[in-house]
């Protein structure tokens, strides 16, 4: 009987409820941001006259002590969650003082402290690795500005494009993933401390100088909502879940490519795997895996919807579900940015030859051909269908459309001149598509440039 609130029980607790009900054994992770939350309290407490300045200063050393053993591997887990482990090492440290430091204060608000405090610095390490993730990308996009590549619609080849603008795509899709990181920092970064259990406290404490102390921009305005909101932790395993999406559908790309029936690109051993049986492989299982692992993700983004939609206010211990999803989801994005940014820097060869092959051997240049009628005055809808005629004339034939000769154009149509061959040239193809924001290479480089900025160190 060595809980807390022993004095109020005649019986003990059942081991199989005590092991239920614990959280330490995956809450021992936020005791970094538990102990900086109960040092900022304990200033506090002194500062306000609640307890003595040296009564404080006992507090703060004893809690900094405790940081030290964790870091070294000598914090003493007991008890049935991070906080109440933390007290009692406390207490054994310092003596009687130890147990002061949870006046004004209960574990609802600690909680939603440490929790908001863990999700910052998450939050920070994530946008760094997608930073990373973009330097890279920018790096091999700079290779390959001129680089062709089939542009698909439908996975149907479509037009060409620069590879360089294919991978720029990504770019722009992990700016946003950025963006929306430090949307939802805004709101993690908000202090609950003081909010008590559920209803504030009898103590004149100063939330705003503990809000201060933490770094938080400012304090959750209603003790009932500081304890039972967990709209950030939903909110960032959303933008966590459009990482994931975003990962996802490069990984599946890089799946794809990889294949003999694509090949463009090649897989280097130090990112590829072999089979147990079939020894000519090589398997793509990193990217794999970050497909696989989105499931995850989103699932935990599931389970924290469905677990908040019925709690009456304030506290329940549902709440204590939110962590594993939470840790999970860090640690799963963390993990996938550092494989996908390792896989663009030394994991993948790019196959130019065949990238190279692949466009000049397809009718992918056809929209060209409409575009040339339309821009000498045919309408599109009738260039359009002209050019219908000459790909399925070229089809049948078996040839390309570079290879017709000039009399067999000028059949479907008189405008058609010696010019049509430059212009449905994969590279003029790509290169006349200057229109902002499209594949041109002119384009691209100005969007590279863009990008380069926009992950640079000051951003
Ligand atoms: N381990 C708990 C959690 O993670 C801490 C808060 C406990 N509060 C309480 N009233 N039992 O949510």
């Amino acid at each position: 009987m060595n809980q807390p609130w022993s004095q109020r029980f005649t019986q003990p607790l059942h081991p199989l409820v005590e092991r239920f009900n614990a959280s330490i054994g995956f809450d021992l992770a936020l005791l970094p941001w538990d102990v900086r939350g109960s040092q900022a309290h304990a200033r506090m407490l002194a500062r306000q006259g609640i307890i003595t300045p040296e009564e404080g200063e006992t507090l703060v050393q004893g809690l900094a002590q405790i940081l030290q053993e964790y870091e070294q591997g000598r914090f003493p887990a007991q008890g049935e969650d991070v906080h109440l482990a933390v007290e009692q090492r406390l207490t054994e440290l310092v003596g009687e003082v130890g147990k002061k430091l949870h006046t004004a204060r209960s574990r609802n608000d600690q909680v939603a402290t440490d929790l908001r405090l863990y999700l910052r610095d998450a939050i920070d390490d994530i946008a760094q690795r997608l930073r990373q993730l973009q330097r890279v990308l920018c790096q091999v996009a700079a290779d390959h500005v001129e680089t062709l590549m089939p542009g698909y619609t439908h996975l149907q080849r479509a037009q060409p494009v620069s590879l360089a603008h294919h991978l720029l795509a990504y770019f722009e899709m992990f700016q946003r993933d950025r963006q929306r990181l430090q949307e939802v920092r805004r709101r993690v970064n908000c202090s609950p401390l003081g909010a008590g259990a559920l209803a504030g406290t009898t103590f004149p404490i100063d939330r705003h100088y503990t809000a201060a102390l933490l770094g938080f921009e400012a304090v959750c305005a209603n003790s009932l909502d500081a304890v039972s909101d967990r709209d950030f932790v939903v909110e960032f395993l959303a933008a966590a879940s459009l990482i994931l999406v975003h990962l996802s559908r490069m990984a599946e790309e890089l799946i794809l490519w990889s294949s003999q029936e694509f090949g463009f690109i090649e897989w280097q051993d130090s990112c590829a795997t072999g089979s147990s049986m079939m020894p000519q492989k090589k398997n793509p299982d990193v990217p794999e895996l970050v497909r696989g692992k989105a499931g995850r993700v989103f699932g935990h983004l599931q389970a924290l919807l469905v677990m908040l939609k019925g709690l009456p206010l304030a506290y329940n211990k549902d709440l204590q579900e939110d962590k594993e999803a939470l840790f999970d989801t860090v640690k799963t994005v963390q993990d996938c940015l550092a494989v996908m940014t390792l896989v663009w820097q030394e994991g993948v060869v790019i196959n130019q030859d065949r990238l190279a092959a692949a466009v000049a051997t397809d009718w992918s240049n056809a929209t060209d051909v409409a575009d040339y009628l339309a821009a000498k005055g045919v309408p599109f809808r009738e260039a359009y269908q002209i050019t219908g005629q000459i790909v399925r004339f070229a089809l049948e034939q078996g040839r390309l459309l570079q290879d017709l000769r000039l009399e067999e154009w000028q059949q479907f149509h008189p405008h058609f001149a010696e010019d049509i061959y430059e212009v449905i040239r994969p590279e003029q193809v790509v290169a006349r598509r200057r229109s902002l924001g499209g594949t041109g290479f002119d384009q691209v480089r100005a969007a590279l440039a863009q990008a380069q900025r926009e992950c640079s160190d000051d951003n």
